[in-house]
């Protein structure tokens, strides 16, 4: 497993030519920087054995972000490379979205405009050692970004492929440690009827829009914290500044716009779950042979280009990831 920024290798905490790369140095509040200090480090923080381990590293201890400016495009993982079908057209991704806070239909950019994914912070909250309120930048800056190509399966049998880049979740769960109670994390996004019509127009769904997972989903391989799109920041109809993918479930598990994540230990309520819940599960996995109560699972209407709009396709088990997540449904 490659180290994370928040882990810092043996070399690093004796090398002062790497402490001095800004990327991946770490400061102590009030003491500078750690490499020209070298002669006078207490022990402790130069003991590697204390060093990788990220609660140590919570509190006063900084981790020096990437800036922005740095983010993309960020490495591919080669795991995730390639995908068994085209990508679907940037422009087609970004005009057919989701997000009903905007808009019910599809056409979510025309309505976005007054939303400012920027400045935002993101809560972690419940069964955790040191709840804390982190603004965007620095929680994505101490992250190893990186692009990974999905499919992208919505529960109303259309589907693309796309390529995301973001960090994996059970980075964000490794560094803020939940206790060992935390049986499932719930995810909300942002409540603000003035900039979001529908909140304003349906003032009776249960806004804010809610997910949730259990912590073995969370942890996978797969789940990905997404904040970017196609090599750059993610527009606003996307989710920005942080959203959720989970490829092998229905697309409405991934929440956009997320404000605060919460450690739980019992199973959270969520926002279609709560709405219609004859239709729409908490687990939620794309699955062929069983139908939705209005329409059938077995095909999918996958969008690539505009000249060529929409392909049938038949649906794959788990989205074509039952490699990765089948085991947790034995
Ligand atoms: N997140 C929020 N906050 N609000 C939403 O309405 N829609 C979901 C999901 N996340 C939604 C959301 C649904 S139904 C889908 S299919 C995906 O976002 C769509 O993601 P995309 O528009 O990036 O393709």
């Amino acid at each position: 497993m490659p180290r994370k920024k928040w882990e810092i290798p043996e070399r690093q905490a004796t090398d002062e030519d790497v402490y001095l790369n800004r990327r991946k140095f770490i400061r102590r509040a009030g003491l500078g920087t750690i490499g020209l200090l070298a002669g006078c480090i207490p022990e402790k923080l130069l003991n590697p054995a204390t060093l990788v381990d990220p609660t140590k590293y919570l509190g006063p201890t900084i981790i020096e972000p990437i800036p922005p400016s740095e983010w993309y495009p960020a490495p591919t993982n080669d795991e995730f490379s390639t995908l068994d079908r085209p990508l679907t057209d940037e422009a087609v991704a970004a005009k057919y979205n989701n997000f009903y806070e905007f808009s019910t239909s599809k056409d979510v950019w025309r309505y976005i405009d007054n939303f400012e994914p920027a400045p935002w912070t993101v809560e972690i909250s419940g069964l955790v050692p040191e709840p804390k309120t982190y603004d965007i930048d620095y929680l994505i800056g101490i992250m190893d970004l990186e692009e990974r190509l999905y499919r992208h399966r919505c529960v109303e049998a259309w589907s693309m492929a796309i390529p995301w880049t973001g960090f994996p979740m059970r980075d964000l769960i490794d560094f803020v440690q939940p206790l060992s109670s935390a049986r499932y994390v719930r995810m909300i996004s942002f409540f603000n009827p003035e900039v979001a019509p529908v909140q304003w127009d349906r003032s009776d769904w249960p806004w804010p829009y809610t997910e949730g997972l259990t912590m073995a989903e969370a942890t996978n391989e797969l789940t990905l914290l997404v904040t970017g799109v196609y090599g750059h920041e993610m527009p606003k109809q996307h989710g920005a500044p942080l959203r959720l993918v989970t490829p092998w479930k229905y697309g409405y598990k991934g929440l956009k716009s997320i404000t605060k994540i919460e450690f739980t230990s019992e199973q959270p309520a969520t926002f279609w779950n709560t709405l219609a819940p004859h239709e729409y599960g908490f687990i939620s996995n794309v699955e062929p042979q069983v139908p939705h109560p209005r329409w059938s699972q077995a095909r999918e209407r996958f969008i690539t280009t505009d000249s060529n709009p929409t392909e049938l396709r038949d649906t794959l088990p788990y989205n074509g990831y039952a490699e990765y997540v089948a085991h947790l449904y034995e």
